[in-house]
């Protein structure tokens, strides 16, 4: 379906601008952190963000914890949004930040353990001619493992022929690289698949599962255990908090515990009115701070989320092609850094503006 600048939709406006009028690839989030400085319970501090702000800080990678420490010169432990209520439930998550993890059966092997491997809460995938699939092992097994760098686009895969558990393998390729391969389509991939011709073994990939949530229900995998202070094992500390004296590393404590915390607030505003591109993007420059605009993944993964809470099948982008300029631009003159379009590409009509399907994807 088409979608033309007349047309009444629902939108999205944002409550502040990035400060760089470039694009902010990375940097530039729909959230802010606030620290607050007083002493609560975990879930009266829950209380608190939710009234004040939007709910207890959630992180979504290395960025956000470089941001979260930046909001406070505090140098002691503070509360932040991750709590492990779940009775014991454990769901699988990729350790790549982004990557959403979707049960496939076919891509497991679901009695496929070999010689001493221990049932657990890691994920590893086999090569071999017969089984070239994943299994749950034991997180102490220590074998080779594979790294992924996201700023390669020819080699993005690489085989680690060290012996590591899975938490130092993670650690590794973190600094070394991205991180874990992560997500079917990396791990069932071609290019993982051309590294291991000929060859007969097991591999680490990003592959986890804990019992921990993030207090506003989202599934951001992102996990910053302090190695030392942290077990994840039996233990009546089921809220986490960040160690701001230890590089901002997470450990767990009772609940009832009084110390600061962390909430987050959304600056991303969806407006339950109908109206046209122009109207749209007049309304959110008087009453907020513009039409939203994505430009990078993380953008695009939060403003989806948003959408899904439309009336209308799409919503409104700060986005719009000018045949005279040749390029499409956002209306906050950035230029389109990041582009992700449905399936069929970019329109080439002039001057049309871009809405995002309400379900994810932009139109
Ligand atoms: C919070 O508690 C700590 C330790 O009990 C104390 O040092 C600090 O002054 C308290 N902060 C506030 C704002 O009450
Ligand atoms: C919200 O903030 C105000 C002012 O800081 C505070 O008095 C109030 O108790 C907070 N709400 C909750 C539920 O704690
Ligand atoms: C946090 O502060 C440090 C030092 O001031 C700076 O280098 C870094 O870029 C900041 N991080 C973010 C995400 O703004
Ligand atoms: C910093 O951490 C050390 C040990 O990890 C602790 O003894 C000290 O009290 C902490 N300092 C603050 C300000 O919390
Ligand atoms: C744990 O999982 C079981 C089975 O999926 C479910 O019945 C139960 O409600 C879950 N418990 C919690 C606290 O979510
Ligand atoms: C599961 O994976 C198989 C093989 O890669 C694929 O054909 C199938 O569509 C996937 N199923 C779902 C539900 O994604
Ligand atoms: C992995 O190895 C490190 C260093 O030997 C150790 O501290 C850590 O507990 C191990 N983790 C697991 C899950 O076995
Ligand atoms: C989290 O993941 C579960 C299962 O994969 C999904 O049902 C749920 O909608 C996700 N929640 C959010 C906020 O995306
Ligand atoms: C998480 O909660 C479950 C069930 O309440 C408990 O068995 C487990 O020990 C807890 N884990 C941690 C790390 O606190
Ligand atoms: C948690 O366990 C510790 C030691 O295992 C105990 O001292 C403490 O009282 C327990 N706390 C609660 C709230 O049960
Ligand atoms: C906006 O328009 C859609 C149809 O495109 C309609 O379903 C929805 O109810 C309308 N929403 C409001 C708030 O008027
Ligand atoms: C993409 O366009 C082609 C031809 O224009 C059409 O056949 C196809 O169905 C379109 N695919 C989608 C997903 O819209």
């Amino acid at each position: 379906m088409r979608i033309l600048h007349f047309d009444l939709i629902l939108f999205l406006c944002l409550s502040y601008f990035c400060i760089s009028g470039q694009c902010c690839f990375f940097t530039c989030r729909l959230y802010e952190y606030h620290f607050i400085a007083e002493n609560k319970s975990w879930s009266e501090a829950q209380r608190y963000c939710r009234e004040n702000y939007t709910d207890l800080a959630k992180v979504f990678d290395m960025t956000d914890m470089s941001r979260l420490r930046n909001s406070t010169q505090n140098q002691g432990e503070a509360w932040i949004g991750l709590n492990n209520n779940t009775g014991g439930n454990r769901t699988w998550h990729w350790s790549l930040p982004g990557v959403e993890y979707i049960q496939n059966d076919s891509s497991w092997n679901l009695n496929g353990r070999y010689g001493n491997e221990a049932p657990g809460n890691c994920g590893r995938k086999r090569y071999d001619n017969g089984d070239k699939k994943l299994a749950d092992v034991s997180c102490d097994h220590t074998m080779w493992f594979i790294c992924y760098d996201e700023m390669k686009e020819d080699k993005r895969f690489y085989l680690i022929e060290k012996f590591m558990n899975w938490t130092q393998s993670q650690s590794y390729c973190r600094s070394q690289y991205t991180d874990l391969a992560s997500g079917l389509n990396q791990v069932d991939g071609e290019e993982m698949k051309a590294l291991f011709i000929g060859r007969v073994m097991s591999v680490w990939v990003g592959l986890f599962r804990d019992t921990w949530r993030w207090s506003d229900g989202s599934n951001f995998s992102f996990r910053y255990w302090d190695m030392q202070l942290f077990n994840d094992e039996q233990s009546n500390k089921t809220c986490a908090m960040t160690l701001l004296n230890r590089s901002g590393n997470w450990s767990s404590d009772e609940c009832d515990k009084e110390k600061p915390f962390f909430c987050y607030d959304d600056t991303l505003i969806l407006i339950n009115v109908n109206k046209t591109w122009e109207e749209a993007l007049d309304y959110c420059r008087k009453s907020h701070r513009g039409l939203v605009s994505i430009t990078n993944p993380q953008e695009q993964e939060w403003v989806q989320d948003k959408a899904k809470n439309a009336s209308s099948p799409f919503v409104w982008l700060g986005l719009r092609y000018s045949c005279t300029l040749d390029l499409w631009f956002w209306v906050n003159d950035q230029l389109v850094c990041y582009e992700k379009w449905s399936k069929n590409g970019t329109t080439e009509e002039c001057d049309v503006a871009v809405g995002m399907q309400s379900g994810g994807q932009c139109q």
